[in-house]
């Protein structure tokens, strides 16, 4: 069997790391220190990557000429393969390109696709570290003295091809819905559960006789069927559960790349993708806890969510009100507390610090304001806190749900900007809905609602009609968020 030389220092370099990506997890549990947060992974990425690349090229080095000192980086450096080297830094090169110029352009509410996307990325790369792993398992020192893969290595490569090529197919069905290329209503394949359980039962029934049998077939069917499974997963999920899809995906990615790192005898991935897969597990938990949804039926495949497909989109004619920037402008000066709904609309028309200035004036004027934010409201999670933080709304204004839905009987406005299925009283009363179950803000307890949307034909995410438009004590402004915003300020002098 090769030797694989484990250096003190990059195992040292490894750990700081670590402690480095523990202190952004940390740090990004609040918009607060979220930047600082983002400032660590950021070193430990670039500690974890100069590492791997300085004792990477050495080890390559080692392998194939397996005489020169551990070490002794001199002698290495002089010889190390510079097309390697050049090959491998004009791919962080190529690769660092596009991400930067997708980062500057993707749009706030294109994040979760991109979300998606990378996701797939990860899962593809876990697939193919193990294929070429099996395919050469020499250069990656894996074999025992008769040339046969290691019974452990063979484990681990069988479940890092699983869960990739699961994270993969799985996250470019995520894109796809998530993206509007494929429709988010749920797709229910007849005897979708048995199938499943089936081809479940298949892939685990294979990673273990692939530590007996280290035949391609076995290797090739672990990885068709863990793509079949990825997709029949995802396909059967509603929009309104994507947010659990995303984070649960985010989650296996995690198990991807740890999986990846047992292969590659890489400590770092090893702990980089256990605290992924830890923090996606315990992110899925907190949403499916938001949404009500049970964890298991949520990666089961969709189950419960039968009630989504009669789930109607139908549009009633019923009256409603309309307002206009003034009245709002009247009604708001004159009460002592308005709570403001922010949701998905609000992002589209980046209106945070036009309602940032509004909240404001209002205070000024004597009115208290809050804001209460939904767990799933908008896109991502927090997606509506990093708004309002960017805004410099005063944190202590921000309450989460359950910390503010007992307040709108006592409120004189709620004021919902761009929010639509996180207000929906059909969440609470409605089992053919598909929000059913969905905790929702009470907003329709208020004296008034003032409801701001472009139309009273656009739906939310989940394409479900309103109770709270119709109701007595609403009155609909309809406009874009950030015009309508700026001119109940401007009515606000
Ligand atoms: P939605 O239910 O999607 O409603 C958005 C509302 O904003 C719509 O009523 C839309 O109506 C309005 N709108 C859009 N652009 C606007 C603009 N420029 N100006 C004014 N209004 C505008 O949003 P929500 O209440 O935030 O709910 C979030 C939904 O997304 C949930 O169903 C959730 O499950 C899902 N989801 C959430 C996440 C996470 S993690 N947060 C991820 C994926 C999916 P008009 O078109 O008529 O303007």
């Amino acid at each position: 069997m090769e030797h694989v030389a484990v250096n003190p220092w990059a195992s040292l370099a490894y750990l700081i790391a670590g402690v480095c990506f523990i202190l952004a997890l940390r740090g990004l549990s609040s918009p607060a220190t979220s930047q600082r947060g983002n400032r660590y992974g950021m070193i430990g990425m670039t500690i974890a990557v100069v590492t791997t690349l300085l004792t990477h090229i050495p080890m390559i080095d080692l392998l194939v000429v397996g005489s020169t000192p551990a070490f002794d980086y001199s002698a290495i450096i002089a010889r190390v393969d510079y097309v390697t080297m050049l090959e491998i830094l004009a791919a962080i090169a190529l690769g660092g390109v596009i991400g930067l110029l997708t980062a500057k352009r993707i749009a706030m509410t294109d994040m979760p696709q991109l979300v998606a996307a990378f996701h797939s990325l990860v899962g593809l790369a876990a697939v193919l570290v193990a294929a070429a792993a099996f395919l050469n398992p020499q250069a990656f020192g894996i074999v025992d003295e008769f040339g046969q893969i290691l019974t452990v290595s063979r484990i681990e490569m069988g479940l890092g091809i699983a869960i990739g090529a699961i994270t993969f197919s799985g996250s470019v069905i995520a894109f796809l819905k998530l993206n509007g290329n494929m429709g988010g209503k749920p797709i229910m394949l007849p005897g979708r559960h048995v199938l499943n359980l089936a081809v479940l039962a298949g892939i685990i029934g294979l990673v273990g006789y692939f530590t007996q049998d280290q035949s391609p077939w076995v290797f090739w069917t672990i990885t068709a069927l863990s793509f079949a499974i990825g997709f029949l997963l995802i396909i059967p999920i509603g929009g309104a559960d994507m947010p659990v899809v995303v984070s649960m995906l985010n989650s296996y990615s995690g198990w991807a790349a740890a999986a990846m790192g047992f292969t590659l005898h890489n400590s770092a991935m090893i702990i980089t993708g256990a605290l992924v897969g830890s923090s996606g597990a315990i992110l899925s938990y907190i949403m499916c806890k938001a949404m009500n949804r049970s964890f298991i039926s949520v990666i089961a495949g969709g189950f419960g969510a039968e009630a989504a497909v009669s789930g109607g989109d139908a549009k009633e004619q019923r009256p409603w009100k309309r307002g206009s920037a003034e009245d709002a402008a009247f009604l708001m000066q004159q009460a002592e507390q308005i709570i403001i709904v922010p949701g998905y609309g609000m992002a589209v028309a980046q209106a945070q610090h036009a309602l940032r200035e509004m909240g404001d004036k209002l205070k000024a004027h004597g009115v208290r304001v809050k804001y209460a934010i939904h767990p799933v409201a908008g896109r991502m999670p927090g997606h509506m806190n990093v708004l309002l933080a960017e805004a410099n709304v005063p944190y202590d204004d921000v309450f989460e749900l359950e910390d503010i839905n007992g307040e709108f009987a006592q409120t004189d406005v709620a004021f919902v900007i761009g929010a639509n299925d996180v207000t929906n009283p059909a969440a609470k009363t409605d089992k053919t809905s598909p929000i059913y179950g969905m905790p929702v803000l009470d907003v329709e307890k208020a004296k008034t609602v003032l409801f701001i949307k472009r139309s009273m034909g656009g739906v939310g995410y989940a394409g479900v009609d309103n109770d709270v438009f119709y109701m007595d004590n609403t009155m609909m402004l309809l406009a874009d968020a950030k015009k309508m915003v700026e001119e109940i300020v401007k009515n606000l002098e």
